[in-house]
């Protein structure tokens, strides 16, 4: 595995690799990796000839009173864990290599960026991850990007974005992959002490429960809510939303998301589950 640093590498080893007539793989991360990030490396290893994989904690898409300055970063770990799933190349550039002096171009997709984490985070937080996903994009110009799950609504703005801008590659949705017990991979999880930890299941739990009353017939969303009332945790939000649109929903006449986000202990964690549609 080669780790590449600036855009010049990665251009000239993409162009060789196409010039061989080979696909790419692009899994665009923020390192701290877990077995959900390397579901999504195996996944583009199977697909592709070139595996590219890009470790950058974008700091356009945190806001000031995130943890940009804390958040988990380990570059030998994750390279080693990299190189184990059989990845190709790893870019991890500087900021300034992705933002450079001047640089003024933002990508801003209307409508689903206002709900959910954009509103809870503030507009910024997609405007971030949509610029820097279209920048990837441009540097590796891969066959496929491969995105978790978990992070549902991140998913629908790149698809977006691709659609939008006829960006030519495909967008993999890989399953959320979860602990043992149900709680979401993330990286995040390691600033769960571990009352924290215990608690921060309540979140797959309530989805679950949420599951459950569906098919029952009863309140999906009271359901929840009773799950992480008991637990002690009051969500940033809990809703229930079309699994395109992100516009709310009463039922789930067609494929609907539920999603949660609340604070635990000093983490902030996020999870959802898809619900089937069922037409009337
Ligand atoms: O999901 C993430 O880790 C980030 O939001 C992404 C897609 C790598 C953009 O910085």
């Amino acid at each position: 595995m080669r780790i590449l640093r600036t855009i010049a590498e990665v251009l000239a080893a993409v162009r060789d690799a196409r010039a061989a007539g080979h696909t790419v793989g692009l899994v665009p991360t923020m390192g701290a990796f877990h077995e959900g990030h390397l579901s999504l490396m195996r996944e583009a290893r199977r697909n592709h000839d070139l595996v590219v994989v890009s470790l950058f904690v974008n700091p356009t898409q945190f806001a000031p009173n995130e943890d940009l300055s804390t958040y988990p970063r380990d570059e030998a770990r994750d390279a080693a864990l990299a190189e184990g799933v059989g990845v190709d190349i790893l870019f991890a550039p500087e900021p300034a290599e992705i933002y450079p002096d001047g640089f003024a171009t933002t990508i801003h997709v209307a409508g689903i960026t206002e709900v959910l984490d954009g509103a809870s985070r503030g507009a910024h937080h997609f405007d971030g991850v949509a610029t820097v996903v279209t920048k990837l994009f441009g540097i590796v110009r891969p066959d496929a990007a491969y995105f978790g799950q978990k992070d549902a609504q991140q998913v629908l703005v790149v698809r977006r974005v691709v659609r939008d801008l006829d960006l030519d590659a495909r967008i993999v949705a890989c399953p959320i992959v979860r602990e043992s017990d149900g709680l979401a991979m993330s990286s995040r999880n390691v600033y769960l002490d571990a009352e924290a930890r215990a608690q921060a299941t309540a979140l797959n739990r309530a989805l679950d429960a949420a599951e459950v009353a569906r098919a029952a017939g009863d309140g999906i969303l009271p359901a929840a809510r009773a799950v992480l009332a008991e637990a002690g945790i009051e969500p940033e939000y809990l809703e229930l939303r079309d699994a395109e649109t992100l516009d709310p929903v009463e039922s789930v006449d067609r494929d609907a998301l539920l999603l949660v986000a609340a604070r635990v202990g000093s983490a902030r964690l996020i999870d959802n589950h898809l619900l089937r549609g069922t037409p009337a």
